[in-house]
């Protein structure tokens, strides 16, 4: 019924997720709903519950309801009584009793999915817990990867860095289980207080430089500096931007000539990622996004009640 993390999800489930998104996409991946599928959510109630920023989470769930048939209705932080002092908890244990049959939940608190799951007798589904899990955003980035590179089957072998500030990041977390559960070998590479130890259980390699991280990667896929969790510590953009970021001498350089560029956005301009890298022909990063759709129409079609409501 929930869809809270991918760290549980058998080889054989991220692939099911995947097979059903392809049905909202034309060969040429643009996004396509079939007719048998737009009314698929009519009556269904869809809160989408923003309590942390968000640009294309939110609006591609927006999108990928409304392309189902589902009304949708959106609480963001600025216009609830969070603002008043209540909680995110008491929110959306408030927002449930007033008969929506589905939650999508972005919230700084990495707990509130599990709790919502255990409390409430709808669906939740984990737009980002904190630095937890972002589990549409991994199985976004498995689209966009299986569908770039043509395996259907699985991502054997394939050879996929992800780097920055990984210990922040649900995003790393949510790829890093999706990619390993196809037969990805992921690397994580960052500043050293910004990527885990071995010990943290991680199912990737660790490295410590850049140019390990990119020498045999078919692909990487770039994180933001989440300042926003880091309680004061800080990272000087234009050090991190040289040691870490990657301009087109470095894709040249260091890259295999093959390899492509994702992030999840929102990219820093000349911080993670030059300009003129961020719009290279290796890039993908658009292609995430509208992949994005895709598995949100994917995941609400499975998640969601789909019985006729008032
Ligand atoms: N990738 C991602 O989660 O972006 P938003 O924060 O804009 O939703």
């Amino acid at each position: 019924m929930h869809l809270i993390g991918l760290k549980d999800l058998s080889r054989r489930e991220v692939i099911a997720y995947l097979d059903e998104a392809e049905q909202f996409l034309t060969g040429q991946g643009e996004v396509s709903t079939p007719e048998s599928q737009r009314n698929l959510l009519s009556g269904c109630n869809l809160g989408l519950v923003f309590l942390e920023p968000s640009t294309r989470t939110r609006v591609s769930f927006e999108m990928a309801a409304r392309r189902l048939g589902a009304t949708t209705m959106l609480v963001t932080e600025e216009a609830t009584s969070r603002k008043k002092g209540e909680t995110s908890m008491d929110t959306c244990l408030n927002l449930a009793a007033m008969g929506f049959d589905a939650l999508v939940v972005r919230d700084l608190d990495r707990q509130l999915p599990d709790v919502l799951a255990e409390r409430l007798n709808l669906p939740i589904i984990n737009a980002g817990n904190g630095s937890g899990e972002h589990p549409t955003q991994g199985l976004l980035d498995a689209l966009t990867l299986r569908r770039h590179f043509g395996r259907p089957d699985g991502l054997d072998g394939l050879s996929v860095a992800i780097m920055g500030d990984v210990v922040h990041s649900r995003v790393a977390r949510s790829t890093t289980y999706a990619l390993h559960a196809l037969g990805a070998h992921v690397t994580l590479a960052g500043p050293p207080m910004l990527v885990p130890t071995p010990a943290d259980g991680w199912p990737a390699r660790i490295v410590s430089t850049r140019a390990e991280a990119l020498a045999e990667a078919d692909a990487v896929i770039v994180l933001r500096i989440q300042s926003e969790r880091m309680h004061g510590q800080l990272v000087d953009a234009a050090d991190y931007a040289h040691v870490w970021g990657i301009d087109e001498t470095v894709m040249t350089e260091q890259m295999p000539s093959h390899a492509v560029i994702l992030h999840p956005g929102p990219v820093i301009r000349g911080v993670e990622l030059t300009d003129s890298v961020i719009d290279h022909p290796r890039s993908l990063i658009l292609r995430q996004v509208t992949h994005g759709v895709a598995i949100r129409q994917a995941v609400l079609a499975r998640h969601c009640p789909q019985a006729s409501r008032e």
